[in-house]
């Protein structure tokens, strides 16, 4: 047993794994020979991607197929998890809104922030519990660079990700006298369903696609090494000088060139009416 698997192991539970940065994840922790319970609501997918990690890595799958923002979503994962030992936790399901504030129905916006804050904070305090009585465990939160600033247009999806990340910055502090390792990977722009689905043209913007194995391997290689860690060396630049600048400025900036990227003007305007 190498470190890794002492360390993390035997079982890590991760999130959003149906697909993009966190089917990612799940396959390179599965080469690192951690068994898997992995949750989404699109159950096929679980099904498929639990074939192609026990025939490919010899590990074990374990698959729920649940809406994280229904009630008892939480004490379910709990509950079918009691007979196994969770070592790290990766809340990777989220989802993102991109149109006018007032353009989003509530029930939207209310359904994300609670899918990108609340349910990684539960899971975080059902297993950090857990993991600090045997002294060593880790979490991987997955925040974004649209974190580091209010960005107009996609304000409460950056809000909910500016929370993960200083949750997950103080935890890295707060939890390491417990053994448990917290991290927090911050991508950029990366090639999955989530900017797919949005009415935006990225190619007006000033960024660039990595891929979600890409993405994953940085989270994962950060582990026990640092508190945040941003995917990209233009990324890890951008967040950098962001820290140069007056607030204002990015914030500024971002809303210019969000707003002429939609792809329409019923789009910008979102939903709501
Ligand atoms: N892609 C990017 O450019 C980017 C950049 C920065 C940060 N991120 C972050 O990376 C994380 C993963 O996103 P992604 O890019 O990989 O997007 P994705 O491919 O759309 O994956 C999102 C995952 O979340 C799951 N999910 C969504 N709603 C759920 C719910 N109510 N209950 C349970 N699972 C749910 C989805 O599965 P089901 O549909 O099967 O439920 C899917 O597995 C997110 O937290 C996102 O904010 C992405």
């Amino acid at each position: 047993m190498d470190d890794f698997q002492r360390i993390y192991g035997p079982w890590a539970l991760v999130t959003g794994a149906s697909s993009g940065i966190g089917r990612a994840v799940s396959h390179e922790l599965a080469a690192r020979k951690l068994n898997l319970v992995v949750v989404s609501r699109r159950q096929r997918l679980l099904d498929t991607l639990k074939k192609e990690l026990e025939h490919r890595y010899g590990i074990e799958v374990r698959t729920l197929g649940i809406d994280l923002t229904k009630p008892g979503a939480i004490e379910e994962i709990d509950r079918s998890t009691q007979d196994i030992i969770i070592g790290l936790v990766v809340p990777a399901a989220g989802v993102a809104e991109a149109a006018e504030f007032t353009g989003t129905t509530l029930a939207r916006h209310t359904g994300m922030a609670h899918l990108n804050m609340i349910v990684p904070m539960q899971l975080i305090h059902v297993f950090a519990n857990k993991m600090a009585k045997r002294k060593r465990g880790g979490v991987l939160l997955v925040s974004s660079l649209f974190g580091y600033q209010g960005i107009p247009y996609v304000a409460n999806y950056a809000a909910t990700k500016a929370y993960v990340l200083t949750l997950g910055e103080a935890l890295h502090f707060e939890l390491k006298k417990h053994g448990i390792d917290v991290s927090v990977l911050a991508p950029g722009l990366t090639d999955t369903d989530m900017p797919a689905n949005l009415p935006l043209n990225f190619s007006k913007l000033p960024m660039f696609y990595q891929s979600p194995w890409k993405v994953a391997r940085t989270g994962i290689r950060a582990l026990g090494k640092k508190a945040t860690v941003v995917s990209g060396l233009i990324n890890k630049f951008y967040a950098w000088q962001n820290r140069l600048v007056p607030r204002s400025l990015p914030v500024s900036l971002f809303g210019f060139l969000i707003k002429r990227s939609f792809k329409t003007p019923a789009a910008l305007r979102g939903g709501n009416t």
